[in-house]
């Protein structure tokens, strides 16, 4: 039988860029016609080299809008370091399916985004699906999952642990670390909006149990260094900051959906930067789901140990990839904004390559 294939942009190739535009090289399913960069470095680049592979996908890397929004393409990943509402409608109205791991996530939240959404998806009858590790994968379509082994289910807890000395990223410095602990705790890097991000898999889990969720209270701890910390941005990279002895070398953000008047659903994300900080925390990174219920189960999703013994934190590629390998269902989906309950158990063709 001849495979169906889809044709697919790349937009943007950071971490999660790149773990998404590799799939798309490798799986037959998909055959790669575009790829946008912003950094004017990779301009003009072959897609395979932008990902370390042989550059012979004849698909060069340009950071042309029009160029790359006047294609002919099935889906674009949609994966820049900010959203952009407009730009992601002009794509819906041009025929394109859009995964995005930006978002806009939450329709509750965001009403007039997803209102412009609506209306793009029915003039390019075309289909939008927001992803990502986390919203998207861990606090809902896994717990959701795991919940059909149980008899009876009281609370529901979800924790991404990422130790960011180990696995740096970008978001370090925008998040706080190196903050006075009070000043932080008073005014947190993390927007109060934030939540908000998350609000959808927490309303698609309650409904999945037929509950409807009261209210959100959220929490904030900190930990401090317990010696000076130097840090790098990224694997390989010069250290590029110091968090101070005294100042923020933890984060523990806790949201927690209330239903009948009880905790229903809890996310907590704990962020350390390392083993020298005051309460010490869990590091080894990886997503954690436990349900309390009968009978009560535990999920860890985290890497295989590297040659170290040491867990990466796979949360930025797993980012591409639960929309990577989600894109031919999006684009057979009806036309608008798909959600997991839309999607349907998603069959990820392709993956098995001998
Ligand atoms: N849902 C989830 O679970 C989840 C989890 C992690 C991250 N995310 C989201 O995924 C997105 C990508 O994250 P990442 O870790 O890959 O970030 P990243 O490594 O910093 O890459 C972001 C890319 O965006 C492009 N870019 C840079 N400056 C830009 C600007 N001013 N406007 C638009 N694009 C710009 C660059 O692409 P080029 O290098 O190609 O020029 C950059 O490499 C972010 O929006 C992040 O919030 C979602």
């Amino acid at each position: 039988m001849a495979q169906k294939t889809y044709r697919v942009i790349q937009w943007c190739t950071g971490v999660v860029g790149k773990a998404a535009l590799q799939h798309f090289i490798e799986n037959p399913i998909y055959d790669l016609v575009g790829v946008l960069v912003t950094n004017p470095e990779k301009v003009g680049k072959d897609a395979g080299e932008i990902v370390g592979l042989p550059p012979t996908t004849g698909v060069l890397a340009t950071n042309d809008v029009e160029k790359i929004i006047a294609l002919e393409a099935d889906c674009v990943h949609f994966a820049p370091i900010v959203t952009d509402v407009d730009l992601i409608c002009r794509l819906l109205r041009s025929g394109k399916n859009v995964a995005s791991v930006a978002g806009p996530f939450s329709r509750q939240h965001y009403p007039e985004q997803f209102a412009k959404i609506d209306a793009a998806c029915q003039e390019g009858q075309t289909s939008y699906h927001a992803c990502g590790i986390h919203p998207g994968f861990s606090g809902d379509i896994l717990p959701l999952t795991l919940t059909r082994l149980m008899n009876r289910v009281d609370h529901i807890q979800v924790t991404e642990f990422i130790d960011k000395i180990r696995n740096p990223m970008v978001y370090t410095e925008m998040m706080g670390f190196g903050r006075d602990p009070d000043e932080l705790l008073a005014k947190p890097s993390r927007s109060p909006e934030a939540p908000f991000a998350f609000a959808e898999s927490m309303a698609m889990v309650a409904e999945g149990l037929g509950k409807t969720i009261e209210k959100v209270t959220t929490k904030l701890e900190v930990a401090k260094a317990t010696q000076d910390i130097p840090y790098s941005l990224g694997v390989g990279l010069p250290d590029t900051g110091v968090v101070r002895e005294g100042t923020v070398a933890g984060q523990h953000y806790e949201w927690t959906a209330w239903a009948d008047g009880a905790p229903l659903i809890t996310y907590h994300f704990y962020w350390t930067m390392g083993e020298h900080v005051e309460p010490k925390w869990d590091l080894d990174s990886r997503y954690q789901v436990v349900i309390d219920g009968d009978p009560a189960l535990e999920v860890r999703l985290m890497a295989r140990p590297d040659a170290n013994g040491v867990r990466p934190f796979l949360g930025l590629p797993w980012t591409g990839l639960v929309g990577a390998t989600a894109m031919a269902a999006i684009c057979d989906a009806k036309p608008g904004v798909v959600t997991h309950i839309d999607l349907g158990v998603v069959q990820p063709h392709g993956l098995v390559r001998r």
